[in-house]
């Protein structure tokens, strides 16, 4: 039975770093994904309408990549409190592997999209997709060769903003996990919930760049800080 004397409701942001020792890479690390490609060459709607071929290489790639790899200690710890917590309780992640269910944790929302799912542009609807886009294959539901990766491009709007912000809204304490605070709107999450009255708290291997805005930051990697601050929310 979960702790609910102190908290009720749970916001959890997070991003590459809790997913790096599974052996994604995060964003911004050196060697990581912006060193080998630059994102204006990807992760734009302007770059897939300019080079298609390879941008759909580039998320076959790493679509691909992401199905190699499995959950660690910090996404495990996470499904826990999930599984345990009786209270409201969100896991906004801005990553788009599927480690944390993977794990088992099932409140997840992902903000910015989902490498194993394929966006019909003609349909509009969204399908699990597990293998490549590149050859155009045709999109399940109305047979258009219009496919793109269902994620969230530079420019473009994340997604359930709405249920994003009225979790915030009733959370009591705000957690964010290995994010470097970089990328809006997701690193002003913490500034909304502190001013509307959260505890704010970031486990991350370095100080975020919103690190003011944490009533606590705690330094280390995920796969030691995240269980050990599990157990004690738990307790
Ligand atoms: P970043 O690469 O910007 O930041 C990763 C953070 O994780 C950094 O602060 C690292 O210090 C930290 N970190 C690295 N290894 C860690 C570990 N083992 N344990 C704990 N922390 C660790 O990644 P994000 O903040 O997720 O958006 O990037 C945000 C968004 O920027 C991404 O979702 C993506 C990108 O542009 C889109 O694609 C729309």
């Amino acid at each position: 039975m979960a702790a609910m004397g102190k908290y009720r409701n749970i916001v959890i942001l997070t991003g590459a770093g809790v997913s790096a020792e599974s052996g994604i890479d995060t964003f911004r690390s050196a060697g990581g994904l912006w060193e080998n490609h630059r994102v204006e060459d990807v992760a734009t709607p302007q770059a897939f309408v300019r080079d298609p071929d390879l941008v759909h290489r580039f998320y076959d790639m790493r679509r691909a990549a992401i199905q190699e790899k499995l959950p660690n200690p910090a996404h495990a710890a996470l499904a826990e409190l999930d599984a345990r917590w009786t209270g409201d309780l969100l896991i906004v992640t801005q990553n788009v592997d599927d480690l944390h269910e993977r794990a088992g944790a099932r409140r997840v929302l992902h903000m910015h999209g989902e490498h194993l799912k394929a966006w019909c542009t003609s349909c509009d609807l969204r399908s699990p997709w597990r293998t490549t886009l590149i050859e155009r294959p045709p999109c399940p539901v109305c047979q258009a060769r219009t496919l793109r990766p269902d994620v969230v491009w530079f420019g473009e709007m994340p997604y359930r903003m709405g249920e994003i912000y009225a979790a915030l809204r009733s959370a009591d304490l705000f957690v964010s996990i290995g994010t470097s605070g970089a990328v809006y709107p997701a690193a002003g999450f913490v500034r909304d919930a502190r001013e509307l009255g959260a505890r704010t708290l970031e486990l991350n291997l370095e100080r975020s760049q919103g690190s003011r805005w944490f009533h606590e930051s705690r330094l280390g990697p995920a796969s030691e800080v995240v269980p050990v601050w599990v157990e004690e929310v738990l307790a």
